[in-house]
C-alpha cells in the first residue's frame, strides 16, 4: 500500500524533473481562494490570517480546489506575509485594501532588529498544516507545493509596510545603500531558506519562490543587487532534495540571470511566447506557465485557443507545467477553471 502514496513519480514532479508524461501537467497559482464559493464561505467566518495560522483550516482550502479541478498539484494555502510577522513585523491585512504592515523597514536600526526564530516556532501552523495535507493528498497520489516570497519581493512589502505601485522606498534603499541592502536581504535569504528546508521536512515534495515584483528591475541592478542573494538561496534548499521553481511577472528581460539562480523551473507570465522563452532558457530547466489569467473572463471559445497556444508553444517537449501567469482573479467564473484542466489534459495526452 505504501507503494502507491508515492507521489514522486506524478506527471507534475516528473515535468519538474524534465521527463517525459502522459499528458502535460496544471495547477494555477492562487488555486484557492475568493473566486471559489467554498472559500468564500468559509471567509464569512474567518479572516485569511487566521485561516492560515488554523492548520485543519488550512488543509480545508487547500483542498477546495484539488476537489473541485483536476489538478496535478496542490499548494499549500499559506501567504508569503506571515514570514515577516515572524521578523517582528507587525502584519494585518485591511478589508478591500490587502496588506498592512503597521512598522515597516525603513533604518539600519530597524534592519537589525529583524529576528531570525526558527521556522517551527515562528510558522508552525504552515508546517502542520504541510503535514496534514501530504497525509490527505498521498491517498489520491498529488503532489504538494510549499512556497515562499523570494528575498525581493519580502522587502518590497516590508520596506513599503504594503502594496505599492513602483517600489520607490524599496529600489531607494537597493540603490543609495548598498550595504544596508545587503544586510536586510541576507536576513530575509536566510529566513526564506530556513522555511523552505523546514516545508519541505514536513513534506513538500516541490516549493516555489514567488519573486512577483523582480520583472520592476534592469538586468544589470537583478544581477548586482539579487543574483548573489538568489543563487545562495536555491542551493540550500535545493540541497533539501526537491525541485524549486522560481515565478516573477514581467521577466522577458531577466530570464537568463533567473535561470542563472540554478532554480529547476522557471515561472514566466504571458507577455512573453512561451517557445520564445524557451529558446532563450535552453533545456536545462522546465518551464511553467503561461496563460493570461484574464483570458478565464472570456467565453470558453475564447479560452480554448488560447490554451492550445501554449500548448503549441511548449510543443509536447519534457518540462512544460501548464500554469497561468499569473495568480487566478477574485471574479474568475470557476466552471472555465474547470474545463482549462480538462482540456489540458485532453488535447497534450500521449
Ligand atoms: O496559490 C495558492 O492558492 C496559495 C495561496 C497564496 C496566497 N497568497 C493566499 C492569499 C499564495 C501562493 C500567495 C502568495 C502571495 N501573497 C504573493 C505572491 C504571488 C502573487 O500574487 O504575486 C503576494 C504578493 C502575496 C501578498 C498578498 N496576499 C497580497 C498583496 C494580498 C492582498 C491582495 C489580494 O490578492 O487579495 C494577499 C491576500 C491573499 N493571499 C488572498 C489569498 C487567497 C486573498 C485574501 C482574502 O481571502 O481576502
Amino acid at each position: 500500500m505504501a507503494e502507491r502514496l508515492d507521489t514522486s513519480d506524478s506527471r507534475f514532479l516528473r515535468a519538474c524533473r524534465r521527463e517525459p508524461v502522459d499528458a502535460t501537467p496544471i495547477w494555477l497559482m492562487r488555486q484557492a481562494g475568493r473566486y471559489m464559493p467554498e472559500y468564500r464561505t468559509l471567509r464569512q467566518r474567518y479572516g485569511i490570517l487566521e485561516i492560515i495560522k488554523q492548520p485543519e483550516l488550512a488543509l480545508e482550502v487547500t483542498m477546495q480546489p484539488i476537489n473541485a479541478f483536476d489538478l496535478d498539484a496542490a499548494i499549500i494555502f499559506a501567504d508569503i506575509l506571515p514570514l515577516l510577522e515572524g521578523m517582528g513585523l507587525s502584519l494585518e491585512f485591511i478589508k478591500g485594501e490587502g496588506p498592512l504592515i503597521h512598522n515597516p523597514v525603513r533604518t539600519a536600526d530597524d534592519v537589525a532588529r529583524l529576528a531570525a526564530p526558527p521556522p517551527e516556532e515562528a510558522l508552525p501552523y504552515t508546517l502542520d498544516a504541510i503535514r496534514l495535507a501530504r497525509k490527505e493528498l498521498a491517498a489520491r497520489g498529488i503532489p504538494l507545493i510549499g512556497f515562499s516570497g523570494a528575498p525581493f519581493t519580502l522587502a518590497c512589502y516590508a520596506i513599503e509596510g504594503g502594496s505599492s505601485r513602483h517600489h520607490a522606498r524599496t529600489k531607494g534603499m537597493m540603490f543609495g545603500e548598498p550595504a544596508l541592502w545587503n544586510e536586510l536581504m541576507t536576513k530575509l535569504t536566510d529566513a526564506a531558506a530556513r522555511y523552505l528546508v523546514a516545508q519541505v521536512a514536513a513534506g513538500a515534495q516541490a516549493v516555489q519562490l514567488f519573486d512577483s515584483w523582480c520583472g520592476e528591475l534592469s538586468p544589470a541592478d537583478y544581477r548586482l543587487c539579487l543574483l548573489p542573494h538568489m543563487k545562495r538561496l536555491v542551493a540550500t534548499v535545493k540541497k533539501a532534495g526537491v525541485p524549486v521553481i522560481l515565478f516573477g511577472v514581467g521577466t522577458s528581460g531577466l530570464l537568463e540571470l533567473l535561470r542563472e539562480t540554478g532554480a529547476d523551473v522557471i515561472g514566466i507570465d504571458w507577455r512573453i511566447d512561451l517557445c520564445a522563452a524557451r529558446n532563450r532558457l535552453g533545456d536545462s530547466v522546465a518551464i511553467q506557465g503561461n496563460l493570461d489569467p484574464i483570458t478565464l473572463f472570456a467565453p470558453w471559445e475564447a479560452i480554448q485557443p488560447r490554451a492550445q497556444t501554449v500548448l503549441d508553444a511548449a510543443n509536447g517537449q519534457p518540462g512544460h507545467i501548464f500554469n497561468l501567469g499569473h495568480g487566478v482573479l477574485p471574479e474568475t467564473p470557476v466552471d472555465h477553471v474547470k474545463r482549462l484542466c480538462e482540456y489540458v489534459h485532453a488535447a497534450s495526452s500521449r
